[in-house]
């Protein structure tokens, strides 16, 4: 059955099709206004689709994130990153052989170009590792020229394969440059995850072997944040692609809107919080602060999950495994008592806010011994998968045009210039 919106003015009544539950925000045009054309205003896309998606479907209110229709709880307990990478870019798990040659062709294309690692190096002891890797990602268009035949699907293809395998390598050279150690280049031995660490921790002296249990949790973390719809980071990559950029620009962008403290860079914030927290007898003084608007709880409440975030739930639990290498992150006491206070207050409750996906990975990371600046890279690096798929959709969709949202305009008009002596 047909379903149409009704919209009556004083001198027209008119018909508006419902399409998979929504409107199409062109045909509220033919409705007029004492402004002009009927449009919507909605600052942050609060309630407006930017594109149809076969990639990875959210209900926030059951806390629900499958996958190309797997739910992520499934992935993270049995598949790999390359796997989930695989899923999102060609919507089908691979088979086994193709698995293997997926996992050939990341794995051959891990190598940057020594002028990357050069830039890189350029940059001050002290610049926020999030700044290096936006600058290695948006340089490699100037080494693949190929990635401007954005219409050529194996150009494409051949790009995507090389971002994959090159991510790992100029995120942890970011790291090796912010401590003042040599660059470890890719080990062909080693796989995506495992390579990653030893490419991060890898001394001079010693062969670095990852422990297990903990290259398993980051492989859970790079499946849980592989993707995530149209998130502030997504939307600015198909919004980039969406003037004919490649994949390396478009994700270039990406990474800086990740960077943002409300977005990824809150797993860094909530560390900053816990240690400004400091001890469990002051939790209670912080909550009372963040109802009187003083400060915010971060880690807590999402746009799109107004129930726990079933990526944050997954977390907590591969807490207890790294801490049974690391040993416990004393943090994590205070973490478990804000969650407590919070999740039986009325503040929170009534606003729908639970520990979202970056509540609990600080602490993981931290256990690692990784330095807060490199949280958000940690959520870059498995997050590029997403991006690879999100900026391949948006390619291929013939509904998609350049972006360009309207405005309300709200200043002067008409003006008439004032010469410079004549003003003030
Ligand atoms: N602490 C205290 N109050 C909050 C919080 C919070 N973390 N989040 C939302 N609120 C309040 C907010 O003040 C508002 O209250 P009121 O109705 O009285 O004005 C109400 O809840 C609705 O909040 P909002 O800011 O309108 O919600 P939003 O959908 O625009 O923002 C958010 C979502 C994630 C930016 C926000 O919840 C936030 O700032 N959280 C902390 C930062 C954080 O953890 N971000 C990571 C998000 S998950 C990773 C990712 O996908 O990027």
């Amino acid at each position: 059955m047909s379903e149409n919106l009704q919209v009556r003015t004083p001198e027209a009544s008119f018909e508006l099709p419902i399409t998979d539950g929504t409107i199409r925000a062109t045909d509220l045009k033919q409705v007029p206004t004492q402004r002009g054309p009927l449009a919507t205003y909605d600052p942050g896309f609060m309630n407006t689709a930017s594109c149809r998606s076969a990639i990875t479907y959210i209900n926030g209110d059951a806390g629900i994130l499958e996958y190309r229709g797997y739910p992520v709880n499934q992935l993270a307990a049995g598949a790999s990153h390359l796997e989930v990478a695989y899923l999102l870019l060609y919507g089908e798990l691979p088979t086994p052989d193709q698995l293997a040659s997926w996992e050939k062709q990341i794995n051959t294309h891990r190598l940057v170009h020594e002028n990357v690692r050069e830039l890189i190096d350029a940059f001050r002891y002290d610049a926020h590792p999030m700044a290096k890797l936006m600058a290695g990602v948006a340089s490699m268009q100037t080494f693949y020229p190929s990635s401007r035949r954005i219409d050529d699907p194996e150009a494409r293809e051949m790009n995507i394969i090389r971002l994959l395998g090159k991510i790992p390598t100029m995120a942890a050279w970011a790291y090796r440059h912010s401590i003042g150690r040599h660059f470890v280049y890719p080990n062909d031995e080693l796989g995506y995850v495992n390579n990653f660490l030893a490419m991060l921790f890898q001394s001079q002296q010693r062969v670095y072997r990852a422990d297990p249990r903990v290259s398993r949790a980051l492989e859970v973390l790079f499946i849980l944040h592989a993707d995530h719809e149209q998130n502030c980071s997504t939307n600015a990559v198909r919004s980039v692609a969406s003037a004919g950029n490649d994949l390396f620009t478009s994700v270039g962008a990406g990474i800086g809107a990740l960077f943002g403290p409300l977005h990824g860079g809150a797993n860094e914030a909530v560390l900053g919080m816990l240690r400004e927290i400091g001890t469990i007898d002051r939790v209670p003084d912080f909550i009372a602060g963040v109802k009187e608007g003083r400060a915010r709880l971060m880690g807590f409440g999402h746009r799109v999950y107004k129930n726990y975030d079933p990526r944050a739930k997954i977390i907590k639990r591969s807490c207890d495994d790294v801490f049974e290498v690391t040993g416990v992150n004393p943090l994590l006491s205070i973490a478990l008592e804000l969650e407590k206070i919070a999740l039986e207050d009325e503040y929170f409750v009534s606003r729908r806010l639970y520990p979202n996906v970056d509540f609990y990975s600080g602490l993981i990371y931290e256990a690692l011994r990784f330095p807060p600046e490199m949280f958000t890279v940690l959520f870059a690096v498995p997050r590029t998968a997403g991006w690879c798929a999100q900026w391949l959709e948006n390619m291929t969709d013939p509904d998609q045009k350049i972006m360009r949202p309207k405005q309300i305009y709200t200043g002067y008009r008409e003006r008439t210039f004032v010469p410079q002596d004549q003003r003030g």
